[in-house]
């Protein structure tokens, strides 16, 4: 049968029965449709003005077009089902209970078994691995869904309305519906995800579709839980969360592996501002004092610095955002864009750090255990058999702690049985430590999350706090290294004398004026602190067991890829 229209505003033709006017504007508000104005008068709907261009509320074969940007075009099927079906209220499978209520549920499908007299649609609204499975026995749903269910494949969405039953396969309970929608379709012979297993090689080549996989579906959900868990961690333990600037013109690590930020015309390059003394003869380079902040600008690599100033005022603060960096590596521990979880600490020093550090981290990991139980069993089968022990160890052991020193001596010590299984088997006080190294302490010799802490400050950056003792030649500063990943969190005590550390900065060859507000803090109130960074996608590696980090973030950045 044809389906009838109405479009509102076009003929203002009013919708005869309360009944249907209710039913509109339900499904005009589960549809997310922005209403700027709407009013229900004796007779039902009067007027809607929308800002959403149009609602596809019924699907049929006419696709619908907006008359005007303020219309809305309900195709009404004579055989949609009743209007208290479609109020039905939304459940996301998560959530989903065995109850006696009609609800929706609205998702993607990934299977459809066909029966003779009944369907089988396995449906995904990505709040959970197992989703829901609707069974659609033929002579209970209405003649529109027969009809939509030839319309199923695998990818596209639908809404289906039922009671959530008692099942009597495999799962617990399953939607027993009595009405299906098709919502979006989904072509088979294009869809790229088809329903056999993708490498992660090839899932990265369609970055935007692979959250639809059960994979990268529960590294989201992991991730999501991860970030809640740090962030009330950290605001429970009294940490103020401050917002330091992407954009910067200091470089915090003093590696000088930053992105630059520019309006200059880099295409012409005949028309940049060069660069003068101060008798006006040219210098090779660009002038930067003509550029959009009036100095060079780059994309941070740290929120570190920001951060100390903020500790230096509120006490125990963190910051929480993407960090830039723009080494050219493509290993799998590496991103060129990458999110850092960066406490700093007033009134603190080292060892504060690395307690802080480990009780985070516990506290963290047992969230996820007590929250992803599904998504872990999942990563458990396919990925990494021994996470949970590994998962549960992290949360109720304590972190080994190891100086320095005594990492080259145990290291010095198992390259001597067998050099040739090294790639970088000379190692010597001075020696920054290679992922191989880090991963043998962590895996092999102290098989546990372990702090190597009192670096030498040849290899370490500018701002640590130089140790008085051990000879001069060390800094206090920290690295967690855990197995399986390496280096999960690099942090220091903070050189807070002022004298010191100008002294340092001018063995590096940094311009003290650069820094003068960060040098500020040693004039002003100085105070001991302490922080750490803790690398987001390498702690989404660790959780989940997944090996490469360009899976652990939704739009991997790395040499040679800025897709999507
Ligand atoms: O050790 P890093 O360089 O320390 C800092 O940036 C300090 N300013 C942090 C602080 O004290 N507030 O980096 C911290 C962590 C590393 O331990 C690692 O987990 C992660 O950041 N990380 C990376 N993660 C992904 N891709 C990269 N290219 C990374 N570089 C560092």
């Amino acid at each position: 049968m044809a389906p009838q229209t109405s479009s509102f505003n076009q003929n203002r033709r009013i919708l005869s029965t309360k009944m249907a006017s209710r039913a509109c504007l339900a499904a005009l508000a589960a549809s997310g449709a922005r209403t700027s104005a709407f009013s229900v008068g004796r007779h039902g709907v009067k007027s809607i003005t929308a800002l959403s261009p149009s609602v596809n509320l019924f699907r049929d074969s006419t696709p619908v077009i907006p008359r005007t940007p303020h219309t809305f075009q309900l195709h009404m099927s004579s055989t949609e089902a009743a209007p208290t079906a479609l109020s039905a209220p939304r459940v996301k499978t998560s959530e989903a209970k065995i109850s006696d209520e009609l609800v929706s549920i609205k998702g993607w499908v990934k299977t459809v078994r066909k029966q003779k007299t009944l369907a089988f649609v396995e449906v995904n609204d990505g709040s959970n691995m197992s989703g829901i499975q609707c069974v659609l026995p033929f002579d209970q749903v209405d003649e529109a869904t027969i009809a939509e269910i030839e319309n199923l494949t695998t990818g596209c969405s639908v809404h289906a309305i039922g009671k959530i039953v008692e099942s009597q396969g495999k799962q617990a309970f399953e939607l027993s519906a009595t009405s299906l929608r098709l919502v979006g379709s989904c072509p088979g012979e294009t869809f790229p995800l088809a329903k056999k297993r993708h490498s992660l090689e090839y899932l990265r080549t369609i970055a935007h579709l692979r959250p639809r996989t059960n994979t990268i579906a529960a590294v989201a959900r992991v991730r999501s839980t991860l970030a809640g868990s740090i962030h009330s961690f950290l605001q429970n333990h009294g940490f103020q969360y401050v917002q330091t600037p992407l954009i910067t013109a200091s470089d915090c690590e003093g590696a000088g592996e930053m992105f630059r930020v520019t309006t200059l015309n880099t295409d012409d390059v005949a028309s940049l501002p060069r660069a003068k003394d101060k008798d006006g003869k040219e210098l090779p380079g660009v002038d930067y004092g003509e550029d959009f902040f009036g100095k060079a600008a780059f994309l941070t690599v740290s929120g570190q610095l920001g951060g100390e100033t903020y500790a230096c005022a509120l006490g125990d603060v963190y910051t929480f955002g993407p960090t830039f960096r723009a080494e050219n590596s493509q290993t799998t521990r590496h991103l060129a864009e990458f999110w850092m979880v960066e406490p700093e600490m007033a009134f603190a020093d080292l060892t504060s750090a690395m307690n802080n550090a480990e009780s985070m981290l516990k506290a963290v990991v047992g969230d996820v255990l007590d929250k992803c139980d599904e998504d872990l069993e999942f990563f458990a089968k396919f990925f990494d058999k021994g996470l949970k022990d590994r998962l549960l160890k992290l949360r109720d052991k304590p972190f080994v702690r190891c100086s320095y020193r005594d990492a080259i001596g145990y290291l010095q010590e198992e390259i001597a049985k067998d050099p040739s299984k090294w790639q970088f088997p000379d190692v010597e006080f001075g020696t920054d430590l290679a992922t191989e190294h880090e991963r043998w302490l962590a895996e092999t010799k102290f098989e546990s999350a372990v702090f190597v802490y009192n670096y030498p400050k040849k290899i370490k950056a500018f701002y640590m706090r130089d140790n008085d003792e051990d000879g001069g030649e060390t800094v206090n500063a920290m690295d967690l290294l855990v197995p399986g990943v390496g280096e999960l969190v690099g942090g220091s005590q903070r050189e807070e004398r002022l004298d010191v550390l100008v002294e340092k900065m001018k063995e590096l060859d940094l311009d003290v004026d650069d820094y003068w507000w960060y040098l500020d803090l040693r004039r002003f109130g100085s105070v001991p602190h302490a922080g750490y960074g803790l690398g987001f996608e390498r702690l989404v590696t660790y959780v989940t067991g997944i090996e490469n980090i360009r899976d652990a973030i939704a739009y991997p950045r790395y040499p040679g890829n800025a897709e999507f």
